[in-house]
């Protein structure tokens, strides 16, 4: 039995190449037994497409594609075997007796299937809208096909194809971005509709969205308002029980055109240009700080044109004002006045020219007026606003929204309106709320009411006083709490201990509420007086930022000082990223995210804050992590705090971690912000790869991290660097922007490092001209003094100035 199986096989194994010859084809359809072996192609029958085996540019891999037939550089369209490529060997594909496609190699290794079809005499043809469909024989004249290469689109959507479902069956038609332009695996990033509420074409990877297409007004989507001047093109957008889908079509048979989603995370459509023979980018999505989802937060609008882009909508003010100052205003707004619902009072405002807010929670009623939509909103309590659901003729149609309203922005061209709910006494708009009101009073009552808005600034100020000593208070009786509920963790420190921080241990405790904290107790050494430490603890509680750890209170008890912090369960970042199991739940947006954390902590340390903060002790151990992984930089402010007489220039005490100190600071005591900033470097490529840059040496070179990541990026090569606990998926233009940013700090003069707010501009915008890093400080880990030798803790003299090297954890 088993000889038998085995013969048979051979025979299989012997017969198969000579029909790949004998039967191989060329036109526009394969029928059943034909085959068509690498190097063969079909075209369609008005010869606008071919469909055959291609290589990727840059790879040897041999995939099954549609490409245009027409235009000189070769631009594939479809995939069919784009998750396995052929390596080794010839491949076919054929048609089998039951209709499935099959991409196999002479060693009969499948590829790619497609199901069977119930058709009799099914064959395949190449159509010449680049369809490639499995259709029965004699059934040429209908559209009704068993399969089609339309229903499963890779990255791009040709005229007439349809993007979106097929409600019946469940079909979803999206589009997906190859890997890189040498391979058509599917990358990270998609695009598709979106059905809940009003439907929504989002790009988008699987953990977030990149860009809100929005929802079909009619005429086009709410994101894209030029698409109303595109005279080249019709669009449909159909929602009906069977399908939902977008679908566009070219009215000039001479143009070229199609919409992608690149491997790069952004969705354009390309028009071809026959006279210069390139592919032209007609118009492309996200293109500006406005078109990523929600940057303004909850009830806020964004304006690119406007600085800050970020404005509260009339009747509301930012959630957190001291965020929303720092430009961090992804918290949003809250109402000023509630709704007043019952007594109907509630009125609306016109935000024109908008792109409308997030419609996944929305309603939507087509068939009513707009006039029926408000009343609809008012007899609702928790209607937030409406809008028309078509603007094509009058406006018509009805959407509502119930929730928080996001992501929205303005144009200054196209757009449309929409009506928020407001209570009576938002309704009437005022500049800056308080002071606007001011002004209207003083104006018509002139001297009179004066007086009483003096009174009232007067009582304004009292006010902010009272609040400040109930602050000052506060952190006391914080204190006091401190000192009678926890003397047990302190007299027994270990079992609470989390760790030693740069200045000393840090203790967990709890407060009588129940909120847990984190307490750290200063190493006695400080020659500095108790109100100078005072005075100094209290300017830096005021510091706040979402990325600074917050300093709740402080205890001085004879010459015992501790800081109380917000306590952060997630620990510290070295405890996530030199350590193989837990960086691989490090993926790379989060790893960006907090790279983009510590740069806007740190540029508020620097720039933004009341006074200027050099950190001096940056790295991994120090940034703490909370619930949502968001970074939070720790230790800031103690050296100041501690070197009471030191200038900004040179300190005679060097305060640092070997491995992120910059050339000039370990060996000279020059520190300046630039020191933080190489610090920084440091941490970025130690974000990128997962390595500490002290302690892991490459190859026999003796080099560190920085010396490492130098020579790969001499070699072109910096993709090396990568952690490959972050996975396959990622967008290798941002860490290659990452990565340079990161040389860029580290390099050895401090003048030619960035500023952090270079920084923060650089890692945040795709389009930033970098210039090139030069070496960096600090390449080889045993370069002419031995530096390394020190062990923990331990002091040496140099150039007559005293080291202290405290060893990251
Ligand atoms: C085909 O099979 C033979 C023997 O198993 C193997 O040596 C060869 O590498 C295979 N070729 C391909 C292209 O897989
Ligand atoms: C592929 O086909 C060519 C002839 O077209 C033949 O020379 C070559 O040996 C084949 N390769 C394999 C791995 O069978
Ligand atoms: C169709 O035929 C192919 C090859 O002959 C076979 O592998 C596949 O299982 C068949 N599919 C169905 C649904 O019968
Ligand atoms: C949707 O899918 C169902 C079930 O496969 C099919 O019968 C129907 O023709 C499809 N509708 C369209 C418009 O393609
Ligand atoms: C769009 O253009 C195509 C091709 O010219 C045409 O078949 C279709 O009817 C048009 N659709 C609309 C909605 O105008
Ligand atoms: C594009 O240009 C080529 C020559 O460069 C010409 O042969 C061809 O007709 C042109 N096609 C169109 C559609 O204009
Ligand atoms: C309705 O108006 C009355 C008086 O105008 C006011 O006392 C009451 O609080 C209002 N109701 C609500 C729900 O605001
Ligand atoms: C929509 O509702 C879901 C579930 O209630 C909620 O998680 C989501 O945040 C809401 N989206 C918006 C934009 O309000
Ligand atoms: C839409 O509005 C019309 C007119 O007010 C109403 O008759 C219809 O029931 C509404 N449809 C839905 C689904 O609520
Ligand atoms: C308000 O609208 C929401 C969403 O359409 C709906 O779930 C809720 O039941 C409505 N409430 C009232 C009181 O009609
Ligand atoms: C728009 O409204 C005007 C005036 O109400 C009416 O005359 C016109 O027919 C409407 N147009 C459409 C397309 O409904």
């Amino acid at each position: 039995m088993k000889k038998f199986i085995t013969s048979k096989h051979l025979l299989c194994f012997l017969l198969f190449p000579s029909l790949l010859f004998t039967l191989s084809i060329s036109g526009d359809t394969l029928t059943q037994g034909q085959y068509i072996t690498d190097g063969k192609t079909l075209i369609s029958s008005g010869g606008n497409f071919a469909l055959g085996f291609f290589s990727p540019t840059n790879s040897k891999s041999r995939y099954v594609g549609i490409w245009y037939n027409t235009i000189s550089v070769q631009t594939v369209v479809w995939v069919a075997n784009r998750e396995k490529p052929i390596l080794t060997g010839n491949g076919t594909l054929t048609i089998s007796g039951n209709g499935s496609l099959i991409i196999s190699d002479d060693n009969s290794t499948i590829y790619w299937s497609t199901p069977g079809v119930s058709a009799g005499n099914p064959i395949a043809q190449l159509l010449d809208t680049g369809n490639f469909v499995v259709r029965e024989e004699w059934n040429s004249a209908t559209e009704i096909y068993e399969w089609q290469s339309f229903d499963y689109p890779t990255d791009a959507l040709l005229p007439g194809m349809k993007l979106g479902w097929n409600l019946t069956s469940g079909l979803n038609r999206y589009l997906t971005g190859w890997t890189s332009p040498s391979d058509p695996f599917p990358g990270p990033y998609f695009m598709g509709i979106h059905t809940n509420g009003d439907p929504q074409v989002i790009l988008q990877t699987t953990k977030s969205w990149l860009w809100r297409g929005g929802n079909w007004d009619g005429v086009r989507f709410t994101g894209i308002p030029e698409m109303k001047t595109y005279s080249a093109f019709n669009f449909t957008f159909v929602d009906n029980e069977e399908e939902m889908y977008y679908m566009y079509h070219i009215l000039d048979d001479s143009i070229i055109s199609r919409l992608i989603v690149n491997y790069d995370g952004t969705t354009q459509r390309l028009v071809w240009l026959n006279e210069s023979s390139m592919w032209n980018v007609f118009w492309f999505a996200p293109k500006d700080p406005c078109d990523k989802v929600s940057p303004c937060g909850p009830f806020g609008v964004c304006n690119p044109n406007d600085s800050p882009m970020c404005e509260c909508l009339q009747g509301f003010d930012p959630e957190s004002p001291t965020n929303w100052a720092m430009r961090d205003q992804s918290d949003g707004c809250v109402r000023l006045t509630p709704l007043d619902c019952r007594n109907g009072t509630d009125g609306f405002i016109t935000v024109s020219m908008t792109k409308l807010p997030d419609t996944s929670n929305a309603t939507v009623n087509m068939s009513m007026t707009l006039d029926e939509c408000r009343t609809l909103c008012l007899s609702n309590c928790s209607c937030t606003a409406y809008a028309s659901a078509d603007i094509a003729g009058n406006e018509t149609g009805c959407v509502i929204w119930t929730t928080e309203l996001t992501d929205l922005r303005l144009y200054t061209y196209g757009g449309q309106s929409l009506y928020v709910r407001l209570a009576a006494a938002d309704l009437i708009k005022s500049q800056g709320h308080k002071q606007g009101v001011v002004a209207v009073v003083v104006s018509v009552l002139l001297g009179t009411l004066l007086i009483i808005v003096i009174g009232f600034c007067i009582l304004m100020k009292k006010k902010k006083k009272k609040k400040r000593r109930a602050e000052e208070r506060s952190l006391s009786y914080l204190c006091t709490i401190w000192i009678q509920s926890w003397l047990q963790p302190m007299t027994s420190p270990q079992k609470n201990k989390l760790g030693e921080g740069g200045f000393g241990p840090v203790y967990k405790g709890t407060l009588a509420e129940g909120q847990d904290i984190a307490v750290k107790r200063l190493s006695k050494t400080s020659a500095q007086g108790i109100d100078e430490f005072k005075n100094e603890v209290l300017l830096i509680a005021k510091l706040q930022h979402r990325n600074l750890v917050r300093l709740l209170g402080f205890c001085i008890q004879g010459d015992e000082r501790m800081l109380v912090y917000e306590y952060m369960p997630n620990k510290s970042l070295d405890a996530f990223l030199f350590d193989k199991v837990k960086g691989a739940s490090l993926d790379w947006s989060t790893r960006y995210s907090i790279i983009m954390g510590i740069a806007r902590g740190l540029l508020y340390l620097h720039e933004d804050s009341r006074f200027r903060i050099i950190h001096r002790d940056l790295k991994a151990s120090n940034i703490l992590l909370d619930k949502k992984m968001t970074p939070k930089i720790s230790d800031f402010g103690m050296a100041r705090i501690f070197g009471g007489d030191e200038t900004e220039v040179n300190t005679r005490k060097v305060v640092g971690t070997y491995g992120y100190m910059a050339p000039e600071y370990a060996m000279d005591g020059i520190f300046s912000v630039k020191s933080d900033v190489f610090s920084f470097g440091v941490l970025v490529l130690e974000i990128i790869s997962g390595q500490k840059n002290r302690g892991v040496y490459y190859s026999e070179s003796h080099l560190n991290l920085l010396g490492h990541a130098w020579s790969l990026w001499k070699e072109e090569n910096c993709m090396e660097l990568v952690d490959e606990s972050i996975g396959q998926e990622f967008p290798m233009a941002e860490i290659f922007r990452c990565i340079k940013v990161g040389l860029l700090c580290v390099q050895e003069r401090p003048e030619d490092r960035p500023t952090m707010s270079s920084v923060v501009l650089m890692l945040g915008s795709e389009n930033a001209l970098l210039p090139n890093p030069k070496r960096p400080g600090f390449i080889a880990a045993r370069g002419s003094f031995d530096l390394d030798s020190l062990t923990n803790q331990e002091s040496f003299t140099m150039n007559a100035m005293t080291i202290t090297v405290v060893d990251g954890r």
